[in-house]
């Protein structure tokens, strides 16, 4: 039986455009997902909109449009840009759905039912743009919000409460127990010191000062916190407590079934102390890994529309392709560390790895095999020298790092050992210099050996990278002649499987980028309106 994987994405506001923060979080678990389909997992990958809240109802007033339309329009932004994106999400989840929204509700009952949740009256420090309440303390004397510095307001309220104490003892013990539950392993230290040793609070967990957001039953007036609310779209999007629940007891309830949800660093405290508690009250499994991924910065900090350092996916996509800014996002900013987005950066990225080493890889073999062998594969079983067994070895030992790198979510480490494939195949065709072999008939097993191992590594790195190349690697596949049965990892992954298929020449995959012209492409896409206007 497959092993089975699920993975999510953070359900993201849909309080204004998405933009390549959000595409960066989604494409690299879109860059697992896929990962992991190839190699025979069967995968599950939701993403979704978490579309309650105070925020969203101010913002949709701003507009004097309803709460419901205004995340309606938004969703469609989302689900274009996915497109754009190539996303392969499972599922859209959207917290206004009646599967969800229904679900929750009785999820709350539940908690009301067995004592995880007592009425009682909230007074604190609100962030209304962080939904989230904060002490005395953390406000400062300045009174602004710890997380996002924007002035707090001081609120009373009734609200329930959810008995954090009842399950911190078992919280620690998890975390105790599975290393690597909280990855990086620096984010949990800053859980346990910052949150839970100063003492963790009941968290309150309704409001009633307004209504976007899902109706307490035992309650009138009371809305569910926009966080319990969201969280526990992880499950409700597998058909948790619904009519059907089988994707629920396959992607979730089986113990063997591995878990992943990625964040980012902003919201790794809801993830990995309430979450888990909301988790142990309803008696469910934990996941297997919270993966808090870095931000994606700009020169002059974090995208903000305001410092007119947004850049707009589409645009990108239209210009460079979408393998290429996929290719970007998982190669040049390391999956867990922060990363600064510079056009210098993303361009010069492009040339070295897609133009030059890979492009030019692949182009000089396909002409080298029409060249020597009238287009056709060598099919060569003969003896290997030095050089052969080398790459055959890089090979070898590629398939095993990119599967160890990927499961542990090394993503960016995974495609780094890939490159090395391919910088080691070029490196090969210098070393055998096969123009030379050419020319000396003693020497045709030889040439036929080189062209044979070059094929193969092409075979091997194409499929290899098609989580991140969704567009390239078919077309790395169709110059290389490879046929449909053959396209799948078991037979690219057993280094020498091609052999006697005719390869075709085709257009430069990733032609060459001029610098200068494209840096200055980017730098205009980044130009607030209102400065373009003025230029
Ligand atoms: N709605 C909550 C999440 C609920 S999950 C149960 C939320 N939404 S959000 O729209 O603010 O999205 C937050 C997530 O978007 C971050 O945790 C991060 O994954 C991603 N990113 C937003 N801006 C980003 C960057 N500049 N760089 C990288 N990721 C970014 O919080």
């Amino acid at each position: 039986m497959s092993k089975k994987f699920y993975i999510t994405t953070p359900i993201y506001y849909p309080s204004a455009s998405p933009h390549l923060g959000h595409a960066y979080c989604t494409t690299m678990c879109d860059i697992i997902a896929r990962g992991k389909r190839l190699r025979g997992f069967e995968t599950y990958f939701v993403t979704g909109l978490d579309e309650h809240g105070e925020k969203i109802q101010e913002n949709a007033a701003a507009k004097g449009v309803t709460p419901q339309a205004f995340v309606d329009e938004i969703a469609v932004r989302f689900t274009d840009l996915w497109n754009t994106m190539c996303i392969s999400n499972d599922d859209f989840i959207r917290t206004t759905q009646p599967r969800h929204y229904e679900t929750v509700k009785k999820i709350f009952s539940e908690f009301v039912k067995n004592d995880d949740v007592y009425l009682g009256s909230y007074k604190g420090w609100y962030c209304v743009h962080e939904e989230s309440y904060w002490t005395e303390t953390q406000v400062g004397e300045e009174h602004l919000c710890p997380e996002c510095g924007r002035p707090v307001v001081e609120k009373e309220e009734p609200s329930y409460f959810f008995r954090c104490g009842k399950y911190v003892d078992v919280l620690m013990n998890h975390y105790d127990t599975h290393p690597g539950f909280i990855t990086p392993e620096g984010r949990k230290a800053e859980m346990v010191n910052n949150f839970i040793k100063p003492g963790l609070n009941d968290l309150c967990v309704t409001r009633t000062t307004f209504d976007w957001g899902v109706p307490v039953n035992e309650a009138p007036g009371h809305v569910i916190y926009v966080w319990l609310d969201a969280l526990t779209n992880y499950i409700t999007a597998l058909g948790y407590n619904q009519e059907d629940d089988s994707r629920f007891q396959k992607f979730w309830n089986d113990p063997e079934a591995e878990i992943v949800h990625v964040i980012g660093a902003d919201i790794t405290r809801f993830h990995t102390i309430y979450w888990p508690m909301f988790l142990k009250a309803l008696n469910l499994r934990q996941p297997n890994k919270v993966f808090v991924h870095g931000l994606m910065m700009m020169k002059d900090g974090k995208m903000s529309k305001s410092k007119g350092n947004v850049i707009p996916v589409p645009p990108l996509v239209d210009r460079f392709g979408v393998d290429a800014v996929r290719y970007y996002m998982a190669r040049e900013i390391v999956f867990g560390q922060d990363g600064q987005f510079t056009p210098e950066q993303f361009v010069e990225r492009l040339n070295a790895d897609l133009a030059n080493s890979l492009g030019n890889l692949l182009n000089r073999s396909v002409s080298m095999i029409i060249k020597y062998f009238g287009g056709v594969i060598p099919e060569y079983k003969g003896e290997l020298n030095d050089l052969d067994k080398n790459l055959k070895e890089v090979a070898e030992k590629t398939v095993k790092s990119y599967e160890v790198l990927n499961d542990e979510l090394k993503v960016t480490e995974a495609y780094a050992s890939v490159m090395e494939l391919v910088g080691a195949a070029n490196k090969y065709i210098e070393e055998s210099a096969p123009w030379a072999l050419a020319k000396d008939q003693a020497k045709a097993d030889v040439l036929a050996s080189c062209m044979s191992h070059l094929a193969n590594a092409i075979f091997l790195a194409g499929s290899l990278l098609s989580p991140i190349l969704v567009t390239k690697s078919e077309k790395i596949f169709d110059q290389l002649g490879v046929p449909a049965e053959m396209r799948n990892y078991d037979a690219a992954a057993k280094f020498g499987s091609l052999g006697g298929q005719t390869v075709n020449k085709g257009d430069q995959l990733f032609p060459r980028l001029d610098v200068e012209t494209e840096v200055q492409f980017i730098k205009d896409l980044m130009l607030a309106p209102k400065e373009k206007a003025a230029a």
